[in-house]
């Protein structure tokens, strides 16, 4: 049943797509691809009906939604985020929309109707692999199979940085440090769209938390969340160039961000330039002067709102004057804008196939350098051909791995391994992609007899445990959108942990979560992996760095806190307060975000930002900072003093010496090198002076700080190896 329904849907969208790319006979001015995508959005402009300008603002639903009765037009992509209807005399093409950042998402409308795609690791694995290379591919890998699918906008692009470790889509976002997040995701939307696909980048802005999304009141300073929140979508937007930027649910500064002034027309669209368009989030609306004066471009999937606000209502308040023509005209040139330029006129969609096996490859990569090697203690890692007993337990590690949950839920080749499990409905489910460890582990050592326990009964593993030599415990945690998650591992895992290590010193422990846990039980264990949600081929990926294939060269892109009291909110804000009542979330800590915070107090967390474990050492080596035309340039080597070859993630950080800036210093940059054992290789940067600046808010401009400055060069923000001192002046940012 369900191959035939995958099928049927596939025949479904070559015939569509014939028919979208079925381009008009005449050519039209705009065609001429010389012109500037803002040259030909006015042509298309002033060919334009009222009627057509209105259809481009107001979006679908593109799946069915059995609560309400709705069903999407004919022509919307079955199980889609959203449908915007074309403008077929002028050539211009319907918007096809999915989810998400990991793949093409599907949005079930029932058990068995799904299309089976291609899965990253999660965003916040792309981001531990601080390779903007393999986030670049694999944006353009989903890009490609989500062009393929029939679909040319891209609901992907998550940047909200994580303030708290809770936050339930952390896993779908990018880390805590604004450089690293915003590099790490402009990379990958650059990626996706080159493949002529749209995407987002979202959810703007401070929607740094799941409970309560719909209501709180993100409260910052300005200048704060200029230097933290907001520079991660500065930089993400400056990198990438989205088409389309997603204003979020929440409020900031009480006031909806999808009809927020301040965010929209001054932040985004006057103080950085944006040329897009901005999208709502699903639900996101609730006006339409107040939404359309304020920056808003486009209503998205209008049934989740309580009226279609960019429908009806829109004309009505253009026609009375409460809505000037010249800002519908605006939203329709953006909207058009983005088409252009991204490449959705001139490469439409059309049928193709879809290279699975080298799409998985892609997957595998990313996830080779996303896992982060936490704990390896008497060299139990790199596993040993040699074992004579290999003892798996937990995870459903003998079927697959697991995959965070909500919009961006991919549904993969293979199908969901475990099935029936979470929610029937939204969020769920919760899917396990096919690709196991354990069978990738036992094609490692043929030999060697591998036994798998679902660790339901801890005693009886214990006992297996005590006659393996080696133990490999698989932890899992489901985080999803719509509602944040507890940092300790559910279901009894670590008392499962603890009852295992117990019986044998030999245990390493798999995590697959979405972001930080609590680990009671490290200092028993002898080895530990974060393997975050690992994607198509998360198993093969986590073997091979299991067995010291490929180097274990992920480094944390957040902080792992020892506990909640280290947080600078202990207690989530809205976690007791009834469904639907508003609350305001202040983000006193400002700018001091993750290893800031952390380091402004005196904290020690479990692990440090920027950590993780190599099967190899590398040694650094002639620091060097001077200012360089204006630039702070930093200048060291890199030799790997080990027997390995192995990667590095060098990383500087900069700080005023005598103080001032929200923390004591800021990640300024970084490079993932390459080494063959006793090579070196010396590395040169330019540090972007918004990171050596403080925001003036009154000025509307960064003003650059004072030297002397610190330079530091570490392998996290809390093991820095070497620092020089510079004071000749920096030029400031623009
Ligand atoms: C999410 C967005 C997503 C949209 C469409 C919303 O619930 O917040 O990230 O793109 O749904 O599926």
């Amino acid at each position: 049943m369900l191959k035939t329904r995958v099928v049927a849907f596939v025949c479904c969208v070559a015939m569509l797509a014939h028919a979208a790319a079925a381009r008009p006979a005449a050519s039209h001015p705009w065609d001429n691809a010389a012109l500037s995508p803002d040259a030909r959005a006015d042509l298309v402009l002033k060919a334009m009906t009222q009627d057509e300008k209105l259809r481009l603002v107001f979006g679908y639903f593109g799946s069915m939604k059995p609560d309400s009765g709705y069903t999407p037009p004919p022509e919307a992509r079955m199980g889609s985020a959203g449908y915007v209807p074309g403008i077929p005399r002028l050539g211009i093409p319907p918007q096809w929309i999915t989810d998400a950042g990991m793949g093409v998402a599907t949005q079930r409308e029932s058990a068995d109707a799904y299309r089976e795609r291609t899965a990253l690791p999660s965003g916040i694995a792309i981001a531990a692999t601080w390779n903007p290379d393999l986030a670049r591919r694999g944006g353009a890998m989903i890009g490609s199979e989500a062009h393929a699918s029939g679909f040319n906008v891209l609901l992907a692009g998550g940047v909200d940085l994580q303030r708290d470790p809770r936050n339930g889509r952390n896993f779908e976002y990018a880390g805590e440090d604004p450089l690293l997040a915003g590099t790490m995701v402009g990379a990958a939307v650059a990626g996706i769209q080159s493949e002529h696909v749209i995407s987002t980048v979202k959810h703007w802005a401070l929607n740094d938390q799941e409970t309560g999304r719909h209501v709180y009141s993100a409260e910052i300073a300005d200048d704060q969340a200029r230097m933290s929140d907001f520079l991660a979508f500065e930089l993400a937007i400056e990198k990438g160039r989205p088409g389309s930027v997603m204003c979020s649910y929440n409020r900031v500064k009480s006031v909806y961000a999808c009809e927020n002034d301040y965010l929209l027309n001054q932040v985004l669209k006057g103080d950085w330039a944006y040329p897009g368009y901005v999208m709502s989030d699903w639900g996101a609306v609730y006006s339409t002067q107040r939404a359309a004066l304020a920056g808003l471009d486009q209503q998205s999937a209008g049934v989740f709102d309580t009226q279609p606000w960019f429908g009806a209502p829109l004309k009505a308040a253009v026609k009375s004057g409460r809505v000037p023509q010249a800002r519908l005209d605006d939203m329709v040139h953006r909207i058009l804008r983005s088409e252009f330029a991204v490449g959705l006129v001139d490469h439409p969609i059309a049928d193709a196939t879809i290279d699975f096996a080298a799409d998985a490859k892609v997957a595998q990569a990313a996830e080779e350098e996303a896992i982060v090697l936490l704990k390896n203690d008497r060299g139990v890692l790199p596993l040993a051909h040699t074992a004579e007993r290999i003892l798996i337990v937990g995870g459903h590690a003998d079927r697959g791995v697991i995959s965070g949950g909500g919009s961006s839920t991919v549904f993969p080749v293979g199908g969901d391994v475990v099935p029936g499990l979470g929610p029937k409905g939204f969020p769920g489910p919760v899917v396990y992609l096919p690709s196991a460890p354990m069978g990738a582990i036992m094609a490692r050592v043929p030999q060697t007899p591998v036994r798998y326990m679902d660790g339901s009964d801890p005693a009886a593993a214990a006992s297996e445990a005590a006659r393996s030599d080696v133990v490999i415990v698989f932890a899992t945690q489901w985080a999803s959108e719509d509602t944040d998650v507890p940092l300790t591992l559910a279901d009894g895992q670590d008392d499962l942990i603890r009852t295992i290590a117990a019986a044998n010193p030999n245990t390493i422990v798999v995590l697959e979560t979405g972001g930080p846990v609590f680990m009671p039980w490290l200092p028993q264990v002898a080895g530990v992996l974060e393997a975050w949600n690992p994607g198509s081929r998360g198993g093969e990926a986590i073997a091979r760095v299991l067995f010291g294939e490929v180097d274990a060269s992920g480094r944390l892109p957040a902080t792992f806190p020892a506990s909640l009291d280290e947080l600078p909110r202990p207690k989530l804000d809205g976690v007791d307060l009834p469904t639907g009542t508003a609350f305001t979330v202040n983000y006193d800590e400002g700018a001091a975000v993750g290893y800031k915070w952390f380091d402004k107090n005196g904290l020690k967390p479990l692990f440090p930002f920027g950590y993780g474990l190599s099967y190899t050492r590398f040694g650094y080596s002639d620091l060097q900072a001077s200012v360089v035309d204006g630039r702070l340039t930093v200048r060291f080597t890199v030799t790997n003093t080990g027997e390995r070859a192995g990667k590095d993630v060098a990383q500087i950080y900069v700080g005023p010496r005598d103080g001032g800036w929200e923390a004591p210093r800021r990640l300024a940059g970084w490079s993932k090198v390459d080494l063959q054992p006793g090579a070196s290789t010396s590395v040169s940067m330019t540090v972007d002076p918004r990171l050596l600046s403080t925001y003036d808010s009154a000025g509307r401009r960064w003003v650059v700080t004072d030297g002397p400055f610190v330079v530091s060069l570490g392998s996290s923000s809390a093991e820095i190896k070497t620092s020089v001192e510079v004071s000749e002046p920096v030029q400031p940012y623009r």
